[in-house]
C-alpha cells in the first residue's frame, strides 16, 4: 500500500494568508510532521497524529515523513512560508535522493505558500518591484565566507537584498557583520526594512537607513530587506513611508540622484587597493597582476564603477558593451578606462595594448 506526502507551506503566520489547497492537505493528513511551532499553528484534527520536532533536524523528519508514506500513510509535512524557500520540500528531495529507492515512486506534492519575504514586501509597499535576491544568514548549513561572498556579488549587482534568519541567540553577531560589510558598498541613505513576525499579534516594522540601521534590532522572526541604489522611501499621510523599488531602473535623470555618482563631474571616485566592494571602484583583493580574465568579475568591473545606469544613459561614458559583459570584463581596459573616465570623453573601451594583467596592476596601483 502506497501512501502519498504533501510538503505544505503555512504561510508566515496567519490563516488567511494560507492557499485553500494547503488547508485541505492538512485536513486529509493521518499525520503531520513539522517543526514544533509549526505544528502549533495547526488546529488538531481528531485522530490525526503528529510529529513535532527541533529545527536542527530536517532532514530526520524529512525520512521520517518519507518512511511514513512508504507505509501507506497520507502524510502532511509543515513548514512556514514557502516550503520551497529555505524549507522542508529541499530536505524532501535530498532524502528522496539519497534514500531508499522506493521513495522515488511515492505521490509527493509541493503545496506553495506565501514566503515571509513577500508578506514583509506587501506590508512595507513594494520593495521588491525589481530584481531582488534572497539570502539567508544562517551559517548552519553553509560556511560563513560563502554568506560573504553572497552578500558582496548582490550588493555589487545592486540587488534588493532579502536577509533570512538574520539573528538567533546562537547566531548575535551575523547580522552585524553583514551590516558592516554593506555599509562598505551601499550608500548610506539606502533604504533598509526590519520586518518582524509579519502578520502575527507581535509584528512589528522598523524602517530606517543602511547607516542609521541598528542591526540588533533583528531575530529569528524578522526579514530584512535592503534597498537598492533605486529604492526609496515614499512619504504618505497618516503613516510610515511606502518603501520602493521602482519597476524601470535608472529612470529620471539617475545619474543626479544616485549616491554613487558625483553629479558635478559625473566622475566614479578612484578604486583604492583594498577596498572591499567595488562600488566604491575596488578590486577584488583575490585578484593578482598576471591572473587570468577570466576572473573578470573579481577585477570588477566597469559595470560596477560604471554601470550604465549609474552613470545615466547609454550614451554617457560608457556604452553599455563596455561594461557589464564578460568580454569586456576581459577588456579590463574598460575598467582603468572608467576610473579615468569624465563626462564629455568620447567611449574609450580599448585602450590597446595592455594585457588584462597590466590593467590589473593599474587598477590596483
Ligand atoms: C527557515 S526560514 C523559513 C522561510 C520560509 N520558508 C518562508 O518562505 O518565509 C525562517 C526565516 O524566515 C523569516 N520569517 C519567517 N516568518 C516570518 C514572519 N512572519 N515575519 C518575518 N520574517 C519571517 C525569518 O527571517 C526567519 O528567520
Amino acid at each position: 500500500m502506497t501512501g502519498s506526502l504533501a510538503i505544505v507551506g503555512l504561510g508566515p503566520g496567519p490563516v488567511d494568508w494560507m492557499v485553500p489547497e494547503a488547508g485541505a492537505a492538512l485536513e486529509a493528513a493521518s499525520d503531520v510532521v513539522g517543526y514544533q511551532p509549526y505544528l502549533d499553528r495547526i488546529a488538531a484534527r481528531p485522530g490525526q497524529r503528529r510529529h513535532g520536532s527541533g529545527n536542527r533536524v530536517e532532514l530526520s523528519r524529512a525520512r521520517l515523513a518519507l518512511a511514513m508514506a512508504a507505509e501507506g500513510r497520507n502524510v502532511a509535512v509543515v513548514s512556514g512560508g514557502d516550503p520551497g524557500v529555505f524549507a522542508m520540500a529541499a530536505a524532501i528531495f535530498e532524502a528522496v535522493d539519497t534514500g531508499d529507492p522506493s521513495w522515488r515512486a511515492l505521490e509527493i506534492t509541493v503545496v506553495p505558500g506565501i514566503s515571509a519575504m513577500q508578506a514583509a514586501a506587501a506590508r512595507l509597499g513594494a520593495p521588491l518591484g525589481h530584481d531582488f535576491c534572497a539570502i539567508s544568514l544562517s551559517d548552519n548549513l553553509k560556511p560563513w565566507h560563502v554568506v560573504a561572498r553572497r552578500l558582496r556579488a548582490a550588493a555589487d549587482g545592486d540587488f534588493v537584498i532579502a536577509l533570512f534568519n538574520p539573528a538567533s541567540k546562537a547566531r548575535p553577531e551575523q547580522i552585524h557583520q553583514a551590516f558592516s560589510l554593506l555599509r562598505d558598498c551601499r550608500a548610506a541613505a539606502t533604504p533598509v526594512a526590519f520586518a518582524r513576525a509579519i502578520g502575527r499579534a507581535d509584528e512589528q516594522i522598523v524602517q530606517t537607513t543602511l547607516g542609521d540601521a541598528d542591526p540588533s534590532v533583528a531575530d529569528m522572526s524578522t526579514l530584512v530587506v535592503i534597498g537598492s541604489s533605486e529604492t526609496r522611501f515614499v512619504d504618505r499621510a497618516g503613516g510610515p513611508p511606502w518603501m520602493l523599488t521602482p519597476r524601470s531602473y535608472g529612470g529620471e535623470t539617475p545619474a543626479l540622484r544616485h549616491p554613487r555618482v558625483d553629479a558635478a563631474t559625473l566622475r566614479h571616485p578612484p578604486a583604492r587597493p583594498g577596498d572591499q566592494c567595488r562600488h566604491g571602484g575596488a578590486i577584488d583583493p583575490r585578484v593578482k597582476p598576471g591572473d587570468d580574465v577570466g576572473t573578470v568579475d573579481d577585477v570588477g568591473t566597469a559595470d560596477d564603477d560604471w554601470a550604465v545606469d549609474d552613470v545615466g544613459t547609454v550614451d554617457d561614458d560608457w556604452a553599455v558593451d563596455d561594461v557589464g559583459t564578460v568580454d569586456d570584463v576581459g577588456t579590463v581596459d574598460d575598467v582603468v578606462a572608467a576610473t579615468d573616465a569624465r563626462a564629455g570623453d568620447e567611449q574609450r573601451a580599448p585602450q590597446a595594448g595592455l594585457s588584462s594583467a597590466g590593467i590589473v596592476d593599474r587598477v590596483r596601483r
